[in-house]
């Protein structure tokens, strides 16, 4: 089928919905939802027989949904209608909720129901249940009014709140003034649902020392104790503060824009406060003191048997210079433990995106900032491949991309959950690219697979991964069910009786694999690029950045997502 997907932006469910329409052989465009006239073009260059919209914050105009079948994606039960249902339900604390797929009818969220998928609310912010329990949810909901749709005999079910399992309501927009925090009344639980209904978008806006700021990121923790409202602490980047009965972290702030001052950005919540976090205490812990405790803490490691873990856990899965240089560190310690089997990634969630993109666009020289943290994952990555003691496995819980997946595809195997969605190139920021990407990506894929991936441009799912090499294990499930089968297959790995032929061939390829051609030498080669792409004042890089981190809306859907219009089609 010909299937148009309509969405405010080409976001990580727009794009796992994307990768699993394909999958399954539709042919799917996007159009992005940039005004009446942009989607009426759309639809008449794409000639849809169906149009899907996974995220979508305006209304479809009538002449479309009253000519095409148009099924919106609503992130709530049955009935629930609003722009806010994900922040009400953590708000209120809800323990299931819902995805429904609906009708686009003239009142909005009110059409025909085709189908509607529960789910448990897990303990996290908006964006990350978004990312991954939503995300599920939502591919299985389409999926359904796809097969539905194409069977051609399914009635829609027209939402009548008589019926025993239409158990949502109209809510209104969640503004500022129901997120606000009374530190002095609000206990610990209170804050935190507060702040995980309002991250990663908009945040909660909240004073410190006098200013306005918006609050991201929440993490208990379980031990430091303070003033209610007061900070205590601080750990890498974040701020620790007191609630009634405990204390909770933040990771990132974002100051309230000035009237006529510039744009503000989210930054590490030290960075923002300045002199203010400076005096604060750090108080570190260790990755393997972190690893048994309620805290927030960037790096955790962990062993079981001959498996070391190393879990890592970045806001927006964006690694700045220092949280790099960090991560090497923890990794060179895993390294040199007695173990045969190192495990990387967070149990949630991002693997990685790259480069730390807001925190260069802060800091004073930016084009310096991108070439020190550019040489701080190149330092990591190199740290992965030169690994001969130990094999490395990658695990891919949620989505990865630029550098971030390059850094993935380092270790000797990448493990993968089936709802990851990786996007295996730099060209849209304007980059080269490093990571040592340009030897170990045609490795896996072959070269001419590598040149299409990366100059096309478009996100891969799991299964597509799969196939292409990119990935050498999927698994489905849950976030969690996913991390036990990592457990049972890694302790199954280093039990294995020819884990010591496989380091040895490890170590043979790779001695092999330099006399070929250096690590050093692809580096030197990548990194001259990138130079160019930092240095050179015709690159786009410094605006592609700028606008990716002050979230400029584009003008017109990317060309490369657009998919072929039908005449287009045809002619090939
Ligand atoms: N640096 C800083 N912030 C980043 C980031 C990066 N490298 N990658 C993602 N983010 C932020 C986004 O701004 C967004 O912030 P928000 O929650 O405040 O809106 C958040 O992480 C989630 O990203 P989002 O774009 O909403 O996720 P997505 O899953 O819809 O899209 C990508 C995923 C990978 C397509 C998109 O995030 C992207 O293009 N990232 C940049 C990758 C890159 O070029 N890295 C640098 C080169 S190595």
């Amino acid at each position: 089928m010909r299937i148009l997907l309509i969405a405010s932006a080409f976001n990580s469910l727009t794009q796992r919905v994307h990768a699993e329409l394909r999958a399954r052989g539709h042919v799917v465009g996007v159009e992005l939802a940039l005004g009446d006239d942009v989607v009426r073009d759309g639809v008449a260059r794409f000639e849809p027989e169906l149009i899907v919209a996974p995220m979508l914050t305006r209304a479809i105009p009538e002449d479309i949904w009253s000519e095409h079948t148009v099924l919106i994606v609503h992130p709530g039960p049955k009935g629930d209608r609003g722009p806010s249902s994900l922040d009400w339900a953590i708000h209120e604390g809800a323990q299931r909720w819902g995805v429904t797929v609906l009708q686009a009818v003239a009142e909005m969220d009110a059409g025909p129901i085709w189908a509607s998928v529960p789910f448990t609310v897990e303990p996290c912010g908006k964006s990350e249940l978004y990312r991954n329990e939503v995300a599920a949810a939502a591919v299985e909901a389409v999926l359904l009014a796809v097969e539905r749709f194409a069977g051609g005999q399914f009635e829609p079910e027209p939402l009548d709140y008589e019926k025993p399992d239409v158990q949502g309501q109209l809510r209104p927009y969640h503004t500022q003034e129901y997120r606000r925090i009374d530190w002095r009344a609000d206990d610990t639980a209170t804050v935190l649902r507060k702040l995980r209904s309002a991250d990663s978008q908009p945040g909660v806006l909240d004073e410190i020392d006098g200013r306005e700021y918006f609050l991201h990121g929440a993490h208990v923790e379980d031990e430091l104790r303070g003033e209610p409202g007061e900070l205590i602490a601080r750990r890498t980047g974040a701020v620790c503060r007191a609630t009634t009965d405990g204390a909770v972290w933040l990771t990132q702030l974002r100051a309230r824009r000035r009237p006529g001052g510039p744009a503000t950005y989210k930054l590490p919540a030290v960075t923002v406060l300045g002199e203010l976090a400076e005096a604060l205490p750090e108080v570190p812990v260790k990755p393997f003191a972190a690893s048994g405790r309620d805290t927030w803490s960037e790096l955790r490691y962990r062993e079981e048997g001959e498996v070391g873990y190393l879990e890592f856990s970045y806001p927006s899965g964006a690694m700045s210079t220092e949280q790099c240089r960090r991560l090497l560190t923890a990794y060179r310690a895993a390294a040199e433990r007695p173990t045969s089997v190192l495990v990387l990634g967070p149990v949630r969630d991002f693997f990685s995106n790259g480069i730390h993109l807001n925190v260069i666009e802060a800091a004073e020289d930016q084009a310096a900032e991108s070439w020190e943290n550019i040489n701080a994952m190149d330092d990591l990555v190199e740290a992965i491949l030169t690994t001969t003691n130990k094999l490395t496995v990658s695990t891919l819980t949620g989505n990865a991309a630029a550098g971030g997946l390059m850094l993935a595809i380092a270790a000797d195997e990448v493990w993968c959950r089936d709802a990851a969605v990786l996007n295996p190139h730099y060209r849209l920021m304007g980059l080269y690219g490093s990571e040592y990407w340009t030897y170990t990506l045609p490795r896996r894929v072959g070269a001419d697979q590598a040149e299409r991936l990366t100059t096309e441009a478009l996100p891969v799912g799991a299964v597509e991964g799969l196939a292409l090499g990119l990935v050498d294990r999927v698994r489905g499930g849950t976030a969690a069910e996913f991390q036990g089968w990592v457990r049972r297959a890694a302790a199954e790995l280093a039990a294995s009786p020819d884990l010591a032929d496989k380091l040895l061939e490890k170590k043979r390829w790779r001695d092999a694999d330099e006399d070929v051609k250096p690590l050093a030498q692809y580096r030197a080669e990548e990194l001259a690029r990138m130079r160019r792409n930092f240095y050179e004042p015709d690159e786009p890089y410094h605006r592609l950045r700028r606008e990716f981190v002050h979230k400029v809306c584009p003008t017109a859907t990317p060309e490369h997502i657009r998919g072929e219009g039908r005449l287009v089609g045809a002619e090939k």
